[in-house]
C-alpha cells in the first residue's frame, strides 16, 4: 500500500461485509494464550501490524506461536512462569495497547526487558501504567517526560493493591490485572466509568477467577491459565467506518457480519442512533464469552446532538468517524469530556478539526472536545492523517459527501488495524485508490 489515499467524490456503499478481527481481543488472545498451559487456537485473528507486534514479542520471549492461513494462530502456551528473556528490545510499533499491557506482564518477570515503539508511540504517556505498577513493587523507567522507551527491571516481588483509576482506561486496568497474576494477594481496580472488559472476560474464559463488584474488578495472584479456543469477532471499531459511510451516503445499505457488540464497545451505535441513523442489530449471539451480532446500516439523514458523556469511553476509538458523521448532520454536534482523544495515535481532536477545516466544516476546538457544525456537502482538498489509521479511514468515508476529490496523506498505518481497507471499501462502492 502506498501511503496516500486518493478519493473520488460521491457514491454509496452496498454489500455484505466482514471486517477484520477485533484488535483488542486479538492482542489479548496472544497474551493469555502464551501465558496459559496447553495449546490455544485463535480464529478470526487480526493480522494487522499492532497485533503482529504483540505476537512477535511473545515469540521473542520463547513462546511457540504459529500463524496459519485464514487468520488462525496456534499458540503453545508456556504457563505463567515460562517466559524467557528476549534477545533485545521489544518493538511495539504503533501500538499503545501492546506496550501498556506488556508493562503489566513484564513487571512480574525474572528478567529485564525494554519496550520501544515508533514516533507516535514514543510520544504517548506511560506513567498512567508505570506509576500504579510501581505501587505494586514494579520498577519501570520511562524517559523524563514519561514516554517510551521503557526499561522494565525483572526480579521484583509484586504485591496486590487496590487501585482507583483517575482516567477511564481499559489499557491501564488490563495492565494492572495482568501484573496481578504474579502478585501476592489481591489486585483490585476501580474505574471511574465502564471501559472495555475483554481482559476480564478472557481471563475467565481461560479459567482464571475474576471477581466483579460494581465498578471494581479483582483477582488473586498465583493461579493458572488453561488454554482455551478464542474466536475473535469482527472489530466494531473497523465496522464503524462503514456504519458512518453508509449512514451519510444516500442509497447505501450494508450488512456487517459477526461484529463484536460487547456493551462496553457499542457507544458508536448509540451515538449514531441518537443522531438519527438506521442501524439494526441482528442475530445477537454469544461466542467465546463475547456478544456478537450482524449489523445492517442504511442511509439516513442525521441531526446534531450533544453527545452524552457516559458514552465517551464506550466509543473512544470511533470519534474520528463520528466527527465525519457530525460534519454531515443538520446542526451542531457537541462533544465534551473526551480529553483522552488528545493522547491517542495522534491528537484526534486537533487533527480532525484541521482536516474538517480543509473540507470547509466549521469546528470549535475545546480542551476536552469539539463543536462541529454540519453541512449539506463537504469541500475537497488534501488532508494530513498524521499517520493515524483511524483519521485516514474516517476521511476516506467523508469523500462520499464531498464535492470534489480528496487526497489523504500518510495512510500506511491503516495496516495497523485494518489490512485490506482500501480493497474492501472499494468493493463496497467507495471511490478509493491506494
Ligand atoms: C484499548 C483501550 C483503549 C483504546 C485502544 C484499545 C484496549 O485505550 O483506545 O484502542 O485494547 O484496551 P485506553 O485504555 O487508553 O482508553
Amino acid at each position: 500500500m502506498t501511503s496516500t489515499f486518493s478519493l473520488s467524490p460521491g457514491g454509496s456503499l452496498r454489500g455484505d461485509l466482514r471486517v477484520p478481527g477485533d484488535k483488542s481481543i486479538s492482542h489479548r488472545s496472544i497474551m493469555l494464550g502464551a501465558l496459559a498451559e496447553g495449546r490455544t487456537t485463535v480464529t478470526g485473528f487480526l493480522d494487522g501490524e499492532d497485533c503482529l507486534a504483540t505476537l512477535a514479542a511473545f515469540q521473542a520471549m520463547g513462546v511457540p506461536i504459529e500463524r496459519q492461513e485464514s487468520n488462525t494462530v496456534i499458540i503453545d502456551g508456556v504457563g505463567l512462569q515460562g517466559l524467557k528473556a528476549p534477545g533485545g528490545p521489544l518493538d511495539m510499533g504503533n501500538s499503545g495497547t501492546a506496550m501498556r499491557l506488556l508493562c503489566g506482564v513484564l513487571a512480574g518477570q525474572e528478567f529485564d526487558s525494554v519496550l520501544a515503539g515508533d514516533a507516535s508511540l514514543s510520544r504517548r504517556p506511560m506513567r498512567r501504567v508505570t506509576e500504579p505498577l510501581a505501587r505494586m513493587g514494579a520498577r519501570i523507567d520511562t524517559t523524563e517526560s514519561g514516554t517510551p522507551p521503557l526499561r522494565v527491571r525483572g526480579g521484583q516481588l509484586l504485591a496486590g493493591q487496590r487501585h482507583t483509576l483517575a482516567v477511564a482506561s481499559a489499557q491501564v486496568k488490563s495492565a494492572l490485572l495482568l501484573a496481578g497474576l504474579w502478585s501476592r494477594g489481591e489486585t483490585c481496580v476501580t474505574e471511574p466509568a465502564p471501559t472495555r472488559d475483554h481482559t476480564e472476560r478472557m481471563l475467565q474464559g481461560f479459567g482464571y477467577e475474576v471477581r466483579r463488584d460494581g465498578s471494581t474488578v479483582c483477582l488473586v495472584g498465583g493461579g493458572r491459565l488453561r488454554a482455551c479456543p478464542v474466536d475473535v469477532p469482527a472489530d466494531i471499531s473497523s465496522a464503524a467506518f462503514f456504519l458512518v459511510g453508509a449512514t451519510i451516503a444516500p442509497g447505501s445499505d450494508v450488512l456487517l457480519r459477526h461484529v463484536g457488540v460487547n456493551p462496553t464497545r457499542t457507544g458508536v451505535i448509540d451515538i449514531l442512533r441518537l443522531m438519527g441513523a438506521s442501524i439494526e442489530v441482528l442475530e445477537r449471539r454469544e461466542i467465546g464469552g463475547e456478544p456478537v451480532a450482524d449489523l445492517r446500516v442504511q442511509w439516513a439523514p442525521l441531526h446534531g446532538i450533544e453527545i452524552p458523556r457516559e458514552l465517551v469511553p464506550l466509543a473512544i476509538d470511533e470519534f474520528p468517524a463520528l466527527f465525519v458523521a457530525a460534519a454531515c448532520a443538520d446542526g451542531d454536534t457537541l462533544l465534551t469530556g473526551a480529553e483522552e482523544l488528545r493522547v491517542k495515535e495522534s491528537d484526534r481532536i486537533q487533527v480532525m478539526a484541521d482536516g474538517l477545516g480543509v473540507l470547509g466544516v466549521e469546528c470549535e476546538v475545546r480542551p476536552d472536545g469539539i463543536r462541529i457544525r454540519g453541512r449539506e456537502s463537504l469541500g475537497k482538498g488534501v488532508i494530513e492523517s498524521h499517520g493515524d489509521h483511524r483519521i485516514a479511514m474516517s476521511f476516506a468515508m467523508a469523500a462520499l459527501r464531498s464535492e470534489g476529490s480528496l487526497e489523504i496523506r500518510d495512510c500506511a498505518n491503516v495496516a495497523t488495524s485494518f489490512p485490506g481497507f482500501p480493497e474492501m471499501a472499494r468493493a463496497a462502492g467507495l471511490g478509493i485508490r491506494a
